[in-house]
C-alpha cells in the first residue's frame, strides 16, 4: 500500500515542498528504512515514530515499511517528518481520512506525544503561498505558526488525540494567535553612566543612523557598560523587521514554546573564542551565525583584538553587503544579516596608552602588533571611531539633584524613534530603513549638502586622504546628525561631527 503526505524541507529561509511516500510491501521481512537524502535526525525518526505508535495503543505493523522524501536531492534535516511518516504508516492500518490541502509536521516523543519543532512559522508561510489549509503540528509550536493569516492552525498534543479527530472524533479547537508581551530589555540605562557625554552623543547617533561603531578606551573606562546600554535607545522592531527577525529565530530553533513575533532588538555578544562559522554561519545543514541572529538588532565583539583573525575576515563582506551566502557541496543558502556592529578595545595591550594619570608599559613593537591584529579594511568599514576616556573618580559621585538631571535612556529613545521614522519616509521607494544602509545612488538622491559643508568635506578629505568608502561614510553620517537636528540639508556643523568620528581611524 503506498500513501503521499506532502510536507516541506528548510533551506536557509525559505521552504521546498517535499512528499513524504510511505510504502507497505506485502511481502519481505519486517523493515522500516527512510530513504531520500535524511540527515542523522531523520533518519532516527524511524525509532522516534515505531515507539510512538506503539505507545499509542497500536500495534506497529510487522512488515517492510519503506518511507521515501522526495525529491531526493534535496537535504532534509530535523525531526519535524516524524508526524507526516506517522500518519502515512497509520493510514494504512487505520480507517481515517486527512482533510484535503493538509500540511503534517512535528517530532514525536517514544511516548506519542508531540515536540516543540523548529520552523514552523516557515512552514505557515509556505502553506499560505502553496495554496494548502491545514497544518497539523505540535501544540507549542502552534502559536507561531498562527501569525499566518488564512491557514488553519490545528495545534496537536499527541498522536491518539489526532487519529480520533481525523477519525471523526473530538474536535481539534484551531489555534489563535495570541500575541506575547516581551519585557523590555535593557541592561543598563543611559542615566546609570556618569559624564561620557560625548560617548554618549555618539550612541545615540549609531542607534539613530543604524552606524557601526568602534570603542577605545583603557580598562575600566565604561566600554561595556556603553554598549549594553544601547538596546534601551533603540525602537522596537517595526512589522516587516519583526518578520524578518522571527523567521531568523524559526529556522534556527530559537522560539521557544508557545512563541510568537519577536518585537525586541536583538543584543547579540558572543565570546571572542568564537569561529568562523559560529560567527558568518555554516556547518553541513547551514545554520545561521551570530551576525544574522543579530539581523536589525545589535552585534557587540568586545575586546575586538582578542577575536580570531580568520573569524573577523570572514565577517567583513557581509558587513558590506548585510546579507551573508553560505555554500555547501548540495544547497547555497542566504542569510540577511543587517545589524549595527558595536566593537571595543583597549589602546594598547597594557591599556594606558594615552591615559592622563597612568603611564603605559608597552613597547611601541608591542601596541603595534597589537593594533595589527584588527585588519585595516575591516575598520574602514566602521563609520564611527571614538575614544572613551576614563571619567575622573571625584566625578563618580554624584547628589541627588544632579542624578535627576541625567537623561533616561526613554527619553534617547523618544528622540531615535522619531528620527527613524523620518528615514523610513525618506526611503519609502528605496527598500532601505535607516541611513547607514544608503548606498551611493541613494546618497545621490538624499543626501544635499550646503556650499560651504561640501568645501569642509572637501578639504578634509584631501587632508586625511580618504579612500572612497570613508567618504561616503562621512556623507551618511552627516545625513543622520542632519536627521538629529531636524534639518532637510546637511549643514558644515554636521559634517564637521560627522568627520570627527572619521578621521580618529586616519
Ligand atoms: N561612566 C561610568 N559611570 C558609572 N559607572 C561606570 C562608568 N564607567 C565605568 N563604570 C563602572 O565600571 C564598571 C566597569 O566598566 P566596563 O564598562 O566594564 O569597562 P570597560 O569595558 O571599558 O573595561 C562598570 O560595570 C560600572 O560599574
Ligand atoms: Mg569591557
Amino acid at each position: 500500500m503506498f500513501i503521499k503526505i506532502p510536507s516541506v524541507a528548510n533551506s536557509g529561509l525559505s521552504s521546498i515542498g517535499v512528499d513524504v511516500e510511505v510504502n507497505v510491501l506485502k511481502r519481505g521481512m519486517p523493515a522500516f528504512e527512510i530513504v531520500g537524502l535524511p540527515a542523522k535526525a531523520v533518519s532516527e525518526s524511524k525509532e522516534r515514530v515505531r515507539a510512538a505508535i506503539s505507545n499509542s495503543k497500536i500495534k506497529f505493523p510487522p512488515r517492510k515499511i519503506i518511507v521515501t522524501l522526495a525529491p531526493a536531492d534535496v537535504p532534509k534535516e530535523g525531526s519535524c517528518y516524524d508526524l507526516p511518516i506517522a500518519i502515512g504508516i497509520l493510514l494504512t492500518m487505520i480507517d481515517f481520512k486527512t482533510p484535503e490541502k493538509s500540511l503534517f509536521f512535528g517530532e514525536l516523543s517514544l511516548d506519542g506525544s508531540l515536540r516543540h519543532t523548529k520552523g514552523a512559522l516557515l512552514l505557515a508561510l509556505f502553506a499560505k503561498q502553496n495554496g494548502f489549509k491545514n497544518i497539523f503540528l505540535p501544540a507549542s509550536s502552534a502559536n507561531e505558526a498562527a501569525v499566518v493569516k488564512g491557514v488553519n492552525i490545528y495545534p496537536v498534543e499527541n498522536l491518539t488525540q489526532l487519529i480520533d479527530f481525523l477519525s471523526g472524533g473530538e474536535k481539534i479547537k484551531e489555534a489563535e494567535y495570541v500575541e506575547k508581551k516581551e519585557a523590555f530589555f535593557q541592561e543598563f540605562d543611559m542615566n546609570e553612566i556618569i559624564g561620557q557625554e560625548s560617548a554618549k552623543r555618539a550612541l545615540e547617533i549609531a542607534a539613530t543612523g543604524g552606524h557601526n561603531m568602534f570603542m577605545v578606551g583603557g580598562p575600566g573606562s565604561g566600554k561595556t557598560m556603553l554598549a549594553r546600554a544601547l538596546p534601551g535607545i533603540l525602537p522596537l522592531l517595526d512589522e516587516k523587521e519583526s518578520l524578518e527577525v522571527t523567521k531568523i529565530y524559526s529556522a534556527s530553533g530559537n522560539i521557544p514554546p508557545g512563541g510568537s513575533l519577536i518585537k525586541t532588538r536583538s543584543f547579540r555578544s558572543p565570546h571572542h573564542t568564537i569561529s568562523s562559522v559560529g560567527l558568518t554561519g555554516g556547518g553541513t545543514f547551514p545554520s545561521p551565525g551570530e551576525i544574522t541572529l543579530a539581523h536589525r538588532g545589535v552585534l557587540f565583539l568586545d575586546e575586538l583584538n582578542e577575536f580570531q583573525r580568520s573569524a573577523l575576515e570572514a565577517m567583513r563582506q557581509p558587513l558590506e553587503d548585510g546579507h551573508v551566502s553560505i555554500s555547501r557541496s548540495k544547497e547555497r543558502v542566504v542569510y540577511p544579516s543587517k545589524y549595527m556592529l558595536i566593537a571595543s578595545a583597549n589602546p594598547c595591550p597594557c591599556g594606558y596608552l594615552n591615559h592622563e594619570m597612568k603611564s603605559c608599559q608597552c613597547t611601541e613593537r608591542e601596541v603595534e602588533k597589537y593594533r595589527k591584529r584588527i585588519s585595516g579594511p575591516l575598520l574602514d568599514r566602521i563609520d564611527m571611531h571614538i575614544d572613551v576616556p576614563d571619567v575622573e573618580t571625584k566625578k563618580l559621585s554624584l547628589t541627588n539633584k544632579e542624578k535627576e538631571k541625567m537623561e533616561p535612556s526613554e527619553n534617547i529613545r523618544k528622540r531615535v524613534e522619531k528620527a527613524r521614522e523620518v528615514q523610513k519616509e525618506r526611503f519609502r521607494e528605496d527598500g532601505i530603513l535607516t541611513n547607514s544602509e544608503m548606498k551611493n545612488k541613494h546618497i545621490g538622491k538624499h543626501v544635499s549638502l550646503t556650499r560651504e559643508a561640501e568645501n569642509l568635506l572637501q578639504s578634509a578629505s584631501s587632508k586625511f586622504s580618504f579612500s572612497a568608502r570613508s567618504y561616503f561614510k562621512v556623507l551618511k553620517l552627516s545625513r543622520t546628525v542632519a536627521d538629529i537636528d531636524e534639518k532637510e540639508n546637511v549643514e558644515t556643523n554636521h559634517v564637521a561631527e560627522a568627520l570627527q568620528y572619521k578621521i580618529q581611524n586616519h
